[in-house]
């Protein structure tokens, strides 16, 4: 397993994603614990893209409880369709909400949030078992290059999720 991240200096996000996933692959490769995996996912892509907040919430007995995550301490537990998180557990898509302010039920952990995106992460069965957030203290800054390069991202947390 590598140790450090070998990253070119670009902020072309498509480069960036192309040059991350193959090493968050080998990162993860033979790690069948999911939290372990989520936590070393949150430290790659918190050292990349050096967002405000990114992290993991799992579907705990009927709520999205907080896993491993890299920023300021965050709102736990989130109910089904509340805030950005639970919307996109409960429609089971990829929100980006270019203006948090605009989002209505939108759950401010921290003031410094501007933007957020969140997946989905579907477990076996294909029922969504997690969700992955990403706050950036940037307006509008998740654009559709971020949408694909998260998803094939979380697609290596999915494969391992039960
Ligand atoms: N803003 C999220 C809550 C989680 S934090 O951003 C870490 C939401 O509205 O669901």
């Amino acid at each position: 397993m590598a140790e450090q991240l070998v990253i070119s200096e670009t902020t072309d996000r498509a480069t960036l994603y192309t040059a991350l996933f193959p090493q968050v692959k080998a990162l993860l490769a033979g790690e069948n614990d999911p939290i372990a995996a989520m936590a070393n996912f949150c430290a790659a892509v918190h050292h990349v893209f050096h967002w405000h907040w990114v992290g993991f919430y799992r579907v705990q007995e009927g709520q999205l409880v907080v896993g491993p995550f890299q920023g300021p301490i965050a709102c736990s537990p989130i109910g089904h369709g509340k805030g950005v998180c639970g919307v996109a557990w409960k429609e089971a898509r990829i929100i980006n909400v270019p203006d948090v302010d605009a989002f209505p039920g939108h759950i401010a952990c921290s003031a410094a949030s501007r933007s957020e995106i969140v997946l989905p992460l579907h477990g076996r069965g294909g029922v969504v078992s997690a969700v992955f957030d990403v706050d950036s203290a940037v307006l509008n800054d998740f654009r559709p290059a971020d949408e694909r390069g998260l998803a094939q991202l979380c697609s290596l947390i999915e494969a391992i999720l039960p």
